[in-house]
Formats: C-alpha cells, sequence, structure tokens
C-alpha cells in the first residue's frame, strides 16, 4: 500500500505544497508584469488546513515536504507554517524554495522552527544582471541570505539557476563560486509555460552543451540515488560543492518522478503540466475527514499519467509556474 504508487510504479515520497501564489519578484520566465491580484480566488490554505494536507500525505508515506510558492515567505504566518509541519511524525525532511530575500534575516529562526533545507533562485552572479532577472535591486541582500543559510547550519543548500543564453558567460564565474562552498549548483533547462512562448523561444538553451562542458573539465557523473528527484548530479575531486543538471525535455525524465503537487487554494496537481488539479480543500476542514481525504488522494493518482506534454507544445494549465512553484 505505501507509499503511493502509481499506474507505472513511480513512488511518491515528496509533496511540494505551494501556500501562496504572491510574489514579490518579477522573474522574467515567470511573472514578467509581477504578481496581479486576483479577487475572484480563493484565499490561501490556513496553517490548519495546510497541517491537514501534511498529516494525510504523511500517513500515505510521504517523507519529504517542500514548501513553495509563488515566494512561500511572504506569508506572515510562515514559521507557523514550518513548526505545525515539523510535529508530524512521518514528515522527515521540510524544504523550501525561496528567492532569497528574507533569508539573511530569517534563516536561523526558520532553521529552529523545523526547516531542513533550502533552495535559492539566483539567476546571474552580476547584481545588475540580477536586477534586470528579478525586477529586485536585491543582489547582494540574496548573496548574504545564501551565506546566512551555511551559517544557520542547514545541511543542504541548493542554488537554482534557469538555464538561459546568458549563463554560458558566466559558466566560470558559478564554478569559481561553488568551489570552496558546499552549494548544489542545479541548472534547469527554462520550461515553457503558457506566459512565455516567445520569451522560451528566444532564451531556451539545452542542458546538453553544458553537460559536455563539465564533463570535459573533470566533473564527474554521481550515482543516482534510489529516492533522488530527476536531477544528473555531478562532483568534481577540486570542488566542495556539486552541480545538479535539471533537464525536464530529456526523453527518460519522467520515470523518475517521484513527486506530487498541491497548490495554495489546496487542489492536487498530479503533473507539473497537464491538468485542472482535483479539489482536496473540502476535506481539510476537520480531522475526522482524514480518511475520505486519504482515499480521494489515493484514488486520483490512477489518473497520473506517463509524461509531460511540453514536446508537443503543450503546457496545460501552468500559465506561470508561480502558481504551483516549479
Ligand atoms: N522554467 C524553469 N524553471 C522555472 N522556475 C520558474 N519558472 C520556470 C520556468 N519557466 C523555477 C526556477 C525558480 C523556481 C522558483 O522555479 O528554478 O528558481
Ligand atoms: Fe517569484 Fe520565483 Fe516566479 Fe521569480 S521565479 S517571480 S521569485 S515565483
Amino acid at each position: 500500500m505505501l507509499p503511493l504508487t502509481d499506474t507505472y510504479q513511480r513512488k511518491f515520497y515528496y509533496l511540494r505544497l505551494s501556500i501562496t501564489d504572491v510574489c514579490n519578484f518579477r522573474c522574467t520566465y515567470c511573472l514578467p508584469n509581477g504578481y496581479q491580484r486576483n479577487k475572484d480566488r480563493a484565499s490561501f490554505l490556513s496553517v490548519n488546513e495546510l497541517e491537514r494536507v501534511a498529516k494525510a500525505f504523511g500517513q500515505l508515506g510521504t517523507t519529504k515536504i517542500r514548501l513553495t510558492g509563488g515566494e512561500p515567505s511572504m506569508r506572515r504566518d510562515f514559521s507557523d507554517i514550518i513548526a505545525a509541519i515539523h510535529q508530524q511524525p512521518t514528515i522527515k525532511q521540510i524544504a523550501m524554495t525561496t528567492n532569497g530575500y528574507r533569508l539573511a534575516k530569517e534563516a536561523s529562526h526558520w532553521r529552529a522552527a523545523g526547516l531542513g533545507a533550502v533552495n535559492v533562485s539566483l539567476d546571474s552572479l552580476d547584481a545588475r544582471q540580477f536586477h534586470q532577472i528579478t525586477g529586485q535591486n536585491k543582489f547582494s541582500d540574496v548573496m548574504a541570505g545564501i551565506d546566512a543559510c551555511l551559517e544557520a547550519g542547514f545541511p543542504v543548500v541548493k542554488i537554482n539557476v534557469v538555464l538561459m543564453k546568458h549563463i554560458t558567460q558566466q559558466l566560470a564565474a558559478f564554478l569559481a563560486w561553488i568551489k570552496h562552498r558546499p552549494l548544489q549548483l542545479r541548472f534547469i533547462e527554462l520550461m515553457e509555460t503558457g506566459e512565455g512562448s516567445d520569451y522560451f523561444a528566444q532564451h531556451h538553451l539545452s542542458g546538453e552543451n553544458l553537460r559536455r562542458q563539465l564533463l570535459q573539465q573533470g566533473w564527474q557523473l554521481a550515482q543516482r540515488e534510489p529516492d533522488a528527484g530527476p536531477a544528473q548530479i555531478f562532483t568534481h575531486p577540486d570542488y566542495q560543492g556539486q552541480i545538479g543538471l535539471i533537464m525536464p525535455y530529456d526523453k527518460n525524465f519522467c520515470d523518475s518522478c517521484n513527486r506530487l503537487r498541491v497548490s495554495a487554494v489546496g487542489k492536487l496537481h498530479l503533473c507539473l503540466f497537464g491538468e485542472q488539479g482535483i479539489e482536496l480543500r473540502d476535506l481539510l476542514q476537520s480531522e475526522a475527514q482524514q480518511a475520505s481525504l486519504q482515499a480521494r488522494i489515493q484514488s486520483s493518482l490512477v489518473q497520473k499519467k506517463q509524461t509531460h506534454f511540453l514536446h508537443q507544445g503543450i503546457t496545460g494549465m501552468a500559465s506561470s509556474l508561480s502558481y504551483i512553484g516549479g
């Protein structure tokens, strides 16, 4: 029975839980016009509702939850959310993905509340270009935030870099940066989203070239851990840091899918791309509904498709990844 398993025998230990759509950055590939308030949308899940999501998934074999957004730390009750999920005995790891703007101040508090791992988005090592990409002049705050994570003793600090054409010129600088820092630098191929087709055509850079360069420079592909995500991990004897390469357009990418997603308004999404989501919120209103909630999650899994349809240019409902957190 456990953990949740789909028709293709993929096992789901990992839940990505979005807690807000709101973001204060305007990354060119995600929210180029900034976050647009939508008066009609439902309110975001409360701490109690989030706790019930965590409990249900935990009982179904989930061991890791990543808090995403939007920008998860836009929520004032963010520390309470971490603490509530931390109380679930089956959830061994709580992670977050953040744009980093509050890390310098908050990293140690979040660590104390139970956060175990942080992924920080950083698309350029040049302050001016960082500003251009994110719409925020906060390069040094984010860099200070990354150092604060290392100081706070987070065992895992990963940096997300979306692979775009300008990265080619910055590769040497990025590599020098992780020579003496235990960071995992993850290059993620730009994905096409509903709102970003022209952008995609202009900026998309395949990871293939980067892989070749890394191998030439003595980086070695590490063995895949059985419960690892879709990243290919490279290590190098002269570097403290590691490199991860995420290529969603690679042909076997979906075979290793081990994650499910819940949106900030309580819908279960079986894939980042492709469907409207299955309502869970009506079953998040009391503890007495746990059995029905778990049954609904379990029975929904048969609908999970073998792969996404990005190759056919079908990007599904994901108009922007800020909706269900990448
Ligand atoms: N393609 C690839 N990654 C994306 N992200 C957001 N939008 C996209 C996209 N279109 C990822 C980035 C960012 C994280 C929050 O989501 O890695 O760091
Ligand atoms: Fe905000 Fe993240 Fe989207 Fe950038 S990528 S606009 S930080 S949600």
